[in-house]
């Protein structure tokens, strides 16, 4: 069962009990040993050095161990990691709502831990928000084909469970509806219709806005994101953007919801919102979704707090990760890493098993006829070439640190020509 023969004797006294995502455990690919992380740079025990394509499941935008970022980190350590938010302000969280608020146009913002958490609370928070206003029949959400929002239950029910990991799931989750994302004037014809006709039962809908990742980097245009938005507000559906990948400048814009003229009801947000150094994530929404939560009693009140909600040092991190993003320019960058995505990755169109090269922002997609067999041997024909990518389903993707270097790019490049 164990593929490895590690150095570290730690890791190899872990590797006899951890359980690894996503992961058949009698026959797995063998896991990297990791000694540092530094920039783009993945260095490991056996002296190799791999540049991270993908930023660690693109949360880390800065790169690994960014001097700003791990200064406040410590410093929040020796002062406070921990308090419970439920009876105690503390600096670093009370900061970060407002500046987080003001960053992405909220009004409130309510943390949580991870992406999946972040979406549980949209969930409950639309549902409520319609109970509140006495909508008592709004039980019900809508989200699309390609669908990915996290691994907890509520966000599952989101997801695509035709196509997804998440199929065998289907008879513990809630009943949603997973529609088509449309495309053309015919598409959201029935689209409009659908929500016309099950407007009192609907709640929410929910939508990876321009990209959906995990469902296969999936791209749509702003037009079609545009009007989800506007079919969705006429029939007092709540619009809810899942920007935990996408947030953060990804897509070029600070949110990939900028693309559109409109603003969504609900917001979630993780990943880079620390700079991808600690869990944290939260779900944010407007005033007028707030006041509806105001009661003298406690019944109207969202109910949910999780034991590391708005964690101090999770909270510092984010705070300096928002220093960067404020005082730097990053649009800049990403339309810097989107040309060059473009130029290079446009070659690979030529190649016989490549079906379609995309690109947005600092996300470029190669889709390519394969199985999984094959994308085994990608995986581990990458590593040989010294870059960390993660091919999946049809697809390898380039999701780089959000500052790496045109010299560690160009390795990649270099890398995918190589193995395609
Ligand atoms: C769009 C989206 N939402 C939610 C999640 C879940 O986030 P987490 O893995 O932090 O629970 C992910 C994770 O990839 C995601 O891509």
């Amino acid at each position: 069962m164990d593929q490895n023969n590690f150095d570290n004797d730690d890791i190899k006294l872990g590797s006899k009990h951890i359980w690894l995502p996503y992961t058949q455990m009698l026959n797995h690919l063998p896991q990297l040993e990791v000694l540092k992380t530094k920039g783009s740079k993945i260095y490991l025990e056996n002296g190799k050095i791999l540049i991270d394509g993908i930023s660690s499941w693109w949360a880390v935008s800065h790169g690994y161990n960014h001097p700003h970022i791990i200064k406040k980190l410590v410093a929040q350590a020796k002062k406070l990691p921990h308090i419970m938010l439920a009876g105690f302000a503390n600096q670093a969280t009370y900061k970060l709502a407002h500046r987080l608020a003001k960053f992405c146009e909220m009004d409130k913002v309510f943390f949580s831990d991870s992406g999946s958490t972040a979406i549980e609370v949209a969930m409950k928070m639309a549902w409520q928000y319609h109970f509140n206003c006495g909508n008592f029949n709004k039980k019900t959400f809508v989200s699309f084909k390609n669908s990915y929002h996290g691994d907890t239950t509520g966000a599952m029910s989101l997801a695509d469970l035709q196509n997804g990991m998440h199929q065998k799931f289907a008879d513990l989750l809630l009943k949603n509806y997973c529609l088509d994302l449309p495309k053309n004037l015919e598409d959201f014809d029935f689209f409009e219709n659908f929500l016309k006709e099950k407007n009192s039962e609907i709640a929410g809908i929910f939508i990876e806005p321009m990209v959906q990742c995990a469902g296969g980097m999936v791209f749509h245009s702003s037009q079609i994101l545009e009007k989800i938005f506007e079919i969705s507000k006429k029939y007092n559906i709540l619009t809810i953007v899942d920007e935990c990948a996408t947030g953060f400048y990804r897509t070029g814009k600070k949110f990939a919801f900028k693309h559109t003229k409109y603003h969504p009801d609900i917001l979630t947000v993780g990943k880079a919102l620390t700079g991808g150094v600690v869990g944290l994530s939260a779900t944010l929404t407007s005033n007028k979704i707030f006041e509806k939560f105001l009661d003298d009693s406690l019944n109207k009140a969202l109910m949910h707090g999780p034991t590391f909600m708005g964690n101090a040092l999770a909270c510092a991190c984010a705070n300096a990760s928002l220093d960067l993003f404020e005082n730097e320019n990053y649009q800049e960058k990403v339309l810097k890493i989107e040309k060059i995505l473009q130029k290079n990755l446009k070659k690979f169109e030529k190649f016989e098993r490549v079906k379609e090269v995309r690109v947005i922002g600092a996300v470029g997609v190669i889709e390519i006829e394969t199985n999984w067999e094959e994308i085994k041997i990608l995986r581990q024909k990458f590593i040989a070439k010294g870059v960390f990518l993660r091919p999946f389903g049809n697809v390898i993707y380039v999701m780089p640190p959000l500052n790496i270097s045109s010299k560690d790019l160009t390795t990649i490049f270099k890398a995918i020509h190589e193995v395609l």
